[in-house]
């Protein structure tokens, strides 16, 4: 149950490109996981949920009964105090598992009134292969890379999904003996017995280690990593793009104008979609302009510095402050269901996101106020901004790598990496382009 090791290399070297997609929907972990997690006695009749209860939620149930548990886990809105939020409050999946819970701000409600986070909710999809936080070094420069959370905080699925129980402004339950006890008087109590032992319920510890498991699992399976937007249909050769999102592939992927792979990564020499993950997993400080509107932000001296706040607390890492104002490259995959957008949801839609990367540096005055550019960070922090990579590279008044075309030919690019794509009935989504 520690560092997720990449699937990728021992699913490369089977050579059918069918068989390494299938056997990317299932990943190699998954499989790992589900043998290795089956009860060590035959399973018992009981531990089967009721059928009613089970299919009533949006997403279908899972052959896999570690990935069945963490289903229901996942939605059940009794496992916060007050009851009503469940993990998919904040990772709904009809948003390709991100939201905010009805707050209507960039950040979600917590399950008491106005208890307001602090960040967005990030998609859930495509996560099963992200690695264990380390810095890497890169020709003498230090590169974060990997780690759950906007700031890598925790290693796992696992150790992230103890960690929304116990947050006050999330599901704010007091602690493991709570949550153990809302486990135990869940509909799927007996399935839980079944797959962890008829005492588990004794030790709370050991219950909230086989909450985290069942839910590693159910977010490692298919459902979260699907690839069937209609980019991985073109990769695979049963769709085309229309001549717009054709045209923001190239954008997307050109250096001298989006170069957006080079951080959102895709191997365009692959026909693998599991190579197209478009985030490197890697950290940078694109200094998003501040959110007024989450109510933090009404103090002046509040400041989400990000990556450096874990790094202070571990303690052992050198000047961990050069990494203030630097957050985890999220996929963009499904991003046209995952807005608002940025770690502090200052962008409503996809164009503004997109824009901002053209605009931030040749005219910053359309995203900050007069004279305050990078407005989300202290002054003395300003140093830790990207001003290098392109396309941000260009000086105050210069021509944008991207124009206004272009920029609305990476949205409607963007918008094929939405899952559910339906090679048989395209029209739908070539109509919202
Ligand atoms: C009140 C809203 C809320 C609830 C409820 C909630 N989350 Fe989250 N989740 C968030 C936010 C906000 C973040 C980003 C926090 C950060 O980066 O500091 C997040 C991040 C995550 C991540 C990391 C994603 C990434 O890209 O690194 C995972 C995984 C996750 N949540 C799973 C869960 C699970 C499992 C549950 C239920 C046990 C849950 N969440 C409940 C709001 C919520
Ligand atoms: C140098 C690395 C880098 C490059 C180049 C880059 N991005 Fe990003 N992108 C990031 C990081 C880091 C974030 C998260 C930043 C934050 O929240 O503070 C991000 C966030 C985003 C988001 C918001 C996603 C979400 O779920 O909130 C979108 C959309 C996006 N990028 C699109 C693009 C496009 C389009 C391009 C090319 C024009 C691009 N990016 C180029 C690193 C990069």
């Amino acid at each position: 149950m520690n560092s997720a090791p990449d699937a990728a290399p021992v699913v490369r070297r089977v050579g059918r490109f069918r068989a390494r997609w299938l056997g990317a929907a299932l990943s190699g972990l998954a499989l790992v996981l589900a043998v290795t997690s089956l009860p060590s006695g035959p399973a018992r009749a009981a531990s089967q949920p009721p059928a009613s209860a089970s299919e009533s939620l949006p997403v279908p149930p899972q052959a896999d009964p570690m990935a069945e548990l963490g289903r229901q886990l996942f939605f059940d809105e009794s496992l916060s105090e007050p009851a009503g939020l469940s993990c998919s409050g904040c990772h709904d999946p009809a948003r390709a598992f991100s939201g905010d819970n009805g707050s209507g701000l960039g950040v979600a409600l917590g399950s008491r009134p106005g208890q307001i986070g602090f960040r967005k909710a990030p998609t859930l999809k495509y996560l099963a292969t992200a690695p264990a936080f380390t810095i890497e070094q890169k020709r003498r420069k230090r590169v974060p890379r990997g780690g759950m959370f906007w700031d890598g905080r925790v290693d796992t699925l696992e150790q992230q999904a103890e960690k929304p129980f116990f947050s006050p402004h999330e599901m704010n339950l007091s602690g493991p003996r709570d949550l153990a006890d809302r486990v135990a008087a869940a509909p799927y109590a007996d399935a839980f017995r079944g797959q962890f032992g008829a005492d588990v319920f004794d030790d709370p510890d050991r219950v909230v280690a086989a909450v985290t498991r069942a839910i590693g699992a159910f977010e490692r399976s298919p459902v979260f990593q699907p690839f069937t937007s209609k980019f991985d249909a073109v990769l695979r050769g049963e769709a085309e793009f229309t001549p717009a999102e054709d045209r923001g592939y190239k954008w997307f992927t050109i250096a001298q104008k989006g170069n957006c792979h080079e951080c959102h990564v895709l191997d365009v020499d692959s026909n693998d979609p599991r190579d197209a993950l478009f985030t490197d997993f890697r950290y940078h400080a694109l200094g998003v302009p501040r959110n007024s509107a989450l109510p933090h932000t009404a103090k002046a001296d509040y400041f989400d510095l990000g990556l450096c706040e874990p790094l202070r607390e571990r303690g052992d890492v050198e000047n961990p402050d050069e990494f203030c104002g630097w957050f985890k490259v999220p996929t963009l995959r499904n991003v046209e269901l995952t807005g608002p957008y940025m770690h502090n949801g200052r962008f409503r839609t996809l164009r503004e996101a997109v824009a901002f990367y053209a605009t931030r540096d040749t005219d910053p005055d359309l995203w900050f106020p007069p004279g305050a550019k990078f407005d989300d960070l202290p002054a003395a922090m300003h140093g830790n901004v990207d001003l290098k990579t392109r396309p941000y590279h260009r000086k105050p008044g210069k021509r944008p790598a991207l124009d206004d075309a272009e920029v609305d030919d990476i949205v409607a690019f963007l918008k094929t990496l939405t899952d559910g794509y339906d090679a048989a009935s395209p029209g739908e989504a070539s109509a919202r382009n």
